[in-house]
């Protein structure tokens, strides 16, 4: 039996319900989509062996490529060289070796360590966005007023870019990720943020400073195209993800105030309380884990032919229940480090130490300094995104 795909949630807090089928029926399930078939990947072992797997590759290059299987009509010579020139420096995009060069080099702005000197600047901006709410009354539009605003913020941060451009920043990443069903003013915007960021990387060219930028520039390992690229990634992999996961963590943990109430009491718990609200929620879902076999394998006793796509199901391999016991259950003391939704393998989230940063600090901070932080609309009338690529709440007014 094929599947039809993608299949759309209805719930802000679980996958779609054909997901449980789908696992019970096999590891791989065929879908069918209007370039071909692709096989979806349903469970959490099969997820792990795809996604680090030898003789699979996630470049679009690569022939049968998933992505391209939305469109009846595949993209000529002309699209595809305009698509590979915007993408350079776009290394979610490319397969080892190539992908190494970049990973190894962006490494240490990332690790534990590094994310721990940023923590009281993201502090700073989660207090300054949350004086903001009170300044303005006792209402709020948390997706506008906090869940966008802090990635964007702590970005401008990441990239030095100056203060006085944040406003001109923030309006177009907003403007960027606002609806990307509406692809003309999408990328749009993307393009201008785009020229921004050439004229950032060329005017620390002229005058390094010890940032990530100025530091790469350092390394002389990059060419400019490549460095434009790379910051433009990091802005479009950390803006979406982090900004949909803020809100409806702060829903789903008004959900469970027993489990609220003792992370109030222990804010020690907030760290593992990330990981499962990132386990639970999995907003990423397929979209970044498309992959294509370059070789003949079997993956969960199927054959999986060289050129056939994959998608693998992120927000399935996360409610496995051979992987996590009671997986439709919010447990913010459950401990879930194994969950795939910072991905797994060499493309496994680079910025991962930091989302959970952004993410522990927003959401002790708001219940912290907003006890009586409450939703002001009946669920039922809470906009979820069901066919945005990242799952997420379009708004949650909320009040305190
Ligand atoms: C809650 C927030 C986030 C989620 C759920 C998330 C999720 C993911 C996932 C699933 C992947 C793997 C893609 C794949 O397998 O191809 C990924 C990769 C990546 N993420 Fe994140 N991400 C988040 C935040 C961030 C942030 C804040 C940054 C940096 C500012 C970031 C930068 C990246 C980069 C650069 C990659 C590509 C890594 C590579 O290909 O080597 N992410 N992310």
């Amino acid at each position: 039996m094929t599947q039809t795909f993608p299949v759309q949630r209805t719930c802000p807090f679980a996958p779609p319900s054909e997901y449980e089928e789908m696992r019970e029926q096999a590891p791989l399930v065929r879908a069918s989509l209007p370039g071909g078939d692709v096989w979806l990947v349903t469970r959490h072992a099969e997820a792990k062996q795809v996604l680090s797997g030898t003789g699979i590759s996630t470049s679009p290059e690569s022939p049968g490529h998933p992505n391209w299987a939305f469109r009846a009509e595949q993209p000529g010579p002309e699209e595809r060289a305009a698509m590979r020139a915007f993408a350079v420096g776009h290394f979610i995009d490319l397969d080892p070796p190539e992908h190494n060069r970049f990973r190894r080099l962006l490494i240490p702005e990332f690790t534990v360590r590094r994310i721990k000197e940023l923590r009281p600047g993201i502090q700073r901006l989660v207090d300054d966005l949350i004086d903001d709410m009170l300044a303005k009354g006792g209402e709020a539009e948390l997706v506008e007023a906090f869940g966008l605003a802090l990635p964007s913020l702590v970005i401008c941060q990441l990239l030095g870019v100056p203060y006085e451009d944040h406003e001109f920043f923030q309006s177009r990443t907003r403007e960027a990720f606002a609806d990307l069903n509406d692809r003309d003013a999408s990328r749009r915007a993307m393009m201008e943020i785009r020229e921004y960021l050439d004229d950032l990387v060329t005017k620390a060219e002229a005058d390094p400073r010890d940032d990530l930028i100025g530091r790469v520039i350092e390394s002389g390992q990059l060419t400019h195209g490549e460095l434009v690229g790379v910051t433009f990634l990091l802005l479009v992999a950390g803006h979406e993800t982090t900004a949909n996961m803020i809100p409806l963590s702060v829903l789903t943990l008004l959900r469970h105030p027993g489990q609220l109430a003792a992370l109030r009491a222990d804010p020690d718990g907030w760290p593992m309380a990330v990981d499962e609200l990132l386990r639970y929620l999995s907003i990423v879902d397929w979209v970044a884990f498309d992959r294509v076999a370059v070789e003949d394998q079997e993956i969960g006793g199927q054959l999986v032919r060289k050129g056939e796509g994959i998608f693998v199901l992120g927000a399935s391999a996360n409610r496995d229940e051979r992987a996590f016991e009671r997986p439709d259950e919010f447990d913010a003391a459950r401990g879930a480090r194994n969950h795939v939704a910072f991905g797994y393998g060499v493309h496994q989230c680079l910025g991962q130490n930091l989302a959970r940063a952004e993410m522990e600090i927003a959401l002790r901070t708001l219940f912290e300094r907003l006890p009586g932080l409450r939703v002001t609309v009946p669920d039922e009338e809470l906009p979820i995104k069901r066919t945005a690529p990242i799952f997420g709440l379009t708004a949650l007014p909320v009040t305190w």
